[in-house]
């Protein structure tokens, strides 16, 4: 682990390295396994944030602006709720990426410390570098994790009661039984405050295959870049042009799926040795799991939420939930 200080009153903590080892290990299984998979996490580069904000501009990507506007319409209802657990101690933003949805909440939340978790390094710096001076009264920390397998904030990090804020609906890359799991560890870290999340709602099946394979081929493009980026990892030798991007709504299991599609027969160099992908085989990249606001409302009451408050746009496309 290292910790860095900046001039700008914020500090870095980067747990990323932490199990490096073993990462590499899941990935070349993952990729060696049939089907193959990869973790969404590897989307995440330089690039692949870049083309993630590109996704979030897209007629076709609602999530995002429905979100938004839920926000901005009940905002201050909303901070009402989160203030009657008391003065926020510690704001914890799962997966700030820019931080931009944070800066908004932070002017009415006030909390002591505001601690921005993301896998993505590169942008929590400079994100936290150029907000830390507008938040003078709040302490401002990055920790750069993953946490996709365990949740696992060190407690020294957490001051009660604690607000956790997960936006984005990315609570649809776990599966539910996963997304439960994660939502009982993060009822333990709230230590008397919330949990703010945003989660997408099921709908026609038109809509969100548009939304995860859009006319310009953002989308194409953030799926086959993590090829890219797992070629760095694992030195592979991943080429692109010969893959195909799908994303679809699978109506049957309720959720969103990427694959990378083969476009022909190929080895690919994978951890040493070479891996034989048939024409049409698939790489599985992602799930997006949507829920009907009752699917999730019994997932935060099985994680032990019990007091729910929701919000939604008026085509309930989007929800948002604060529980305790
Ligand atoms: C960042 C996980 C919320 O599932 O909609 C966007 C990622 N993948 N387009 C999502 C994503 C394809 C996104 N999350």
């Amino acid at each position: 682990m290292t910790v860095s200080r900046h001039a700008g009153n914020y500090r870095i903590i980067d747990r990323l390295q932490l199990d490096r080892d073993a990462e590499i290990s899941r990935l070349i299984d993952g990729l060696r396994a049939t089907p193959a998979t990869i973790e969404p996490k590897y989307f995440y580069d330089p690039l692949g944030c870049a083309l993630y904000a590109a996704i979030c501009q897209l007629d076709e990507y609602y999530p995002t602006r429905t979100e938004q506007a839920i926000f901005e319409q009940y905002r201050s209802e909303i901070s009402t709720k989160i203030a009657e657990a008391g003065n926020c101690g510690t704001f914890v933003d799962l997966g700030a990426g820019d931080c931009a949805k944070a800066k908004l909440w932070l002017p009415l939340i006030r909390p002591q410390r505001y601690l921005a978790v993301d896998i993505a390094g590169p942008s929590l710096e400079t994100a936290l570098g150029d907000m830390a001076s507008d938040f003078p009264d709040t302490e401002m920390l990055g920790l750069v994790t993953d946490f996709s397998q365990s949740l696992d904030i060190p407690s020294a990090l957490l001051r009660a009661p604690v607000t956790l804020f997960y936006p984005g609906s990315s609570i649809g890359n776990f599966t539910p039984a996963a997304a439960t799991q994660f939502l009982i560890e993060v009822r333990r870290s709230t230590q008397g405050g919330g949990l703010l999340i945003g989660v997408d709602a099921k709908k026609e099946k038109r809509q969100l295959d548009a939304a995860y394979a859009d006319a310009l081929g953002v989308t194409a493009a953030f799926n086959l870049n993590a090829l890219r980026h797992i070629n760095r990892v694992i030195q592979a030798d991943f080429d692109e042009t010969r893959w195909r991007h799908i994303g679809a709504y699978n109506e049957a299991l309720g959720r969103v799926e990427m694959h990378l599609e083969s476009a022909i027969t190929q080895r690919v160099m994978i951890g040493g040795s070479l891996r034989e992908f048939a024409a049409g085989e698939r790489i599985h990249s992602e799930n997006s799991y949507k829920y009907s606001r009752h699917e999730f409302d019994a997932m935060l009451r099985e994680a032990g939420f019990s007091e729910i408050s929701f919000w939604t746009d008026s085509k309930q496309a989007f929800w948002v939930f604060y529980a305790r």
